[in-house]
């Protein structure tokens, strides 16, 4: 069963998250084998109360179950949905039905998708224009419209009063964390990754919309002392951390040094390539990552996109499979083209000749299209790496990484 955690985060504020762990690929796309959670907040004030977002329709009847030990039916005076995604609206159907009198607040494109997929809401439904605030019983909170973070009807609810920012999907994170705020878990290192992954998994398409989210709060005067998103820890500790991470991602700003090393292996001879490769960029000073495709492993996409995410440059090692790529690594390499793209990154691909050379054109043709600066096509031709002496598999090895280097000096 989930466990549920209803914690009164400020006074009049409460936190309603529901733990799930058994999603195991979030979107049906990403591995989360740490599960997720899912925030709601409820508002009450004098006037009645506010429900911002929600939670999984698996969970709706528990939702309702925890609202009814906090207010009435008849206090519950609005439901804002900041966000459409089912993970945060399944349990509106729920909720709306338990509470008749509350309204329901959106933006206008939502508010056209909810007309759409839930008609009997009717009248119910009012748009928010951006920048519109909501005064109740003392509170105030601003809807502020961030398109593309993560749909295109998005919005986020700023408590300008107290400085608490509810974000849905923005700065949320993926996990079930054991404490409810970042200044509670044990690893913060832990959690910024888990925030990463997220953001790099579910909103790195629109990554130049990050960008422009980040500077339109900013100019509205956002400056949260919380940020209480829709998945995950709420911030308020390393606020400005997060912050500068989605910054950092939106730019496009990888981390100096580190190197994402993708190959695929389907007989053991490209991983012992790529394990040389490693050594070579290790004593350059550089910091290999690897991910490799075999006949024994399958490695994380989600994790893979967030390591691209953060690498200055990439190295490929594919061998020639029906006469081009390797499915996998052209499905790795298209995902990272999407989520992250190559701009300002160096590349070098190293690939088998096969019957022809196409798997190095096809590789490069991609990679260049997507942004990446390749430095170097190696293709071994003839002696089959498996079949290479250690001190020919070193020298291509070293080829690879110095044609890497050079770039990065370049
Ligand atoms: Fe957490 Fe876009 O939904």
């Amino acid at each position: 069963m989930a466990s549920v955690r209803v914690e009164e985060i400020e006074e009049g504020i409460h936190l309603l998250r529901v733990d799930d762990p058994y999603t195991g690929f979030f979107e049906a796309l990403w591995e989360i084998p740490e599960g997720i959670t899912y925030n709601a907040y409820l508002i009450r004030t004098q006037e009645g109360a506010v429900l911002v977002d929600g939670w999984k329709e698996a969970f709706a009847s528990r939702l309702v179950e925890e609202l009814e030990s906090l207010v009435e039916p008849g206090e519950l005076r609005y439901i804002v949905l900041n966000h459409l995604e089912p993970d945060h609206t399944g349990s509106l159907p729920a909720v709306a039905r338990w509470a008749p009198g509350a309204r329901i607040l959106a933006t206008g494109h939502a508010a056209r998708m909810l007309r759409e997929s839930m008609q009997w809401l009717g009248d119910r439904v009012r748009v928010v224009r951006d920048g519109e605030a909501l005064e109740l019983g003392g509170e105030r909170l601003v809807f502020i419209h961030t398109p593309w973070l993560h749909w295109p009807e998005t919005m986020v609810t700023w408590l300008p009063g107290r400085r608490v920012l509810m974000s849905c999907d923005v700065f949320g994170g993926y996990g079930i964390p054991l404490g409810v705020f970042d200044d509670e878990c044990t690893r913060p290192g832990e959690a910024l990754r888990s925030l990463k992954k997220y953001v790099v998994t579910v909103i790195g398409h629109y990554r130049q919309w990050i960008a422009r989210g980040l500077s339109k709060l900013r100019e509205a005067g956002v400056e949260p002392r919380v940020i209480a998103p829709g998945h995950g820890l709420l911030w308020r500790s390393n606020v400005a951390a997060v912050v500068e991470a989605y910054r950092r991602l939106a730019a496009g700003e990888p981390e100096e040094g580190k190197v994402l090393v993708l190959y695929a292996s389907m007989y053991g001879s490209m991983e012992m390539l790529a394990r040389s490769l490693a050594c070579s960029l290790a004593r350059r000073g550089l910091r290999p990552v690897l991910y490799g495709y075999t006949d024994t492993r399958r490695p994380s996409l989600s994790e893979l996109l967030t390591d691209a995410a953060e690498a200055e440059a990439l190295v490929v090692l594919a061998p020639t499979y029906e006469a081009g790529v390797f499915p996998l690594l052209r499905w790795a390499l298209e995902e990272i083209c999407w989520k992250t793209g190559g701009e300002g990154r160096k590349a070098v691909v190293v690939a088998g000749y096969g019957w022809g050379g196409a798997t190095g054109r096809e590789l490069e043709k991609t990679l260049r299209g997507c942004g990446y600066r390749v430095e170097a096509v190696l293709e071994h031709r003839g002696a089959h790496p498996a079949s290479m002496t250690p001190g020919e598999l070193r020298r291509l090895a070293e080829e690879a990484a110095s044609a890497l280097q050079r770039g990065q000096r370049g």
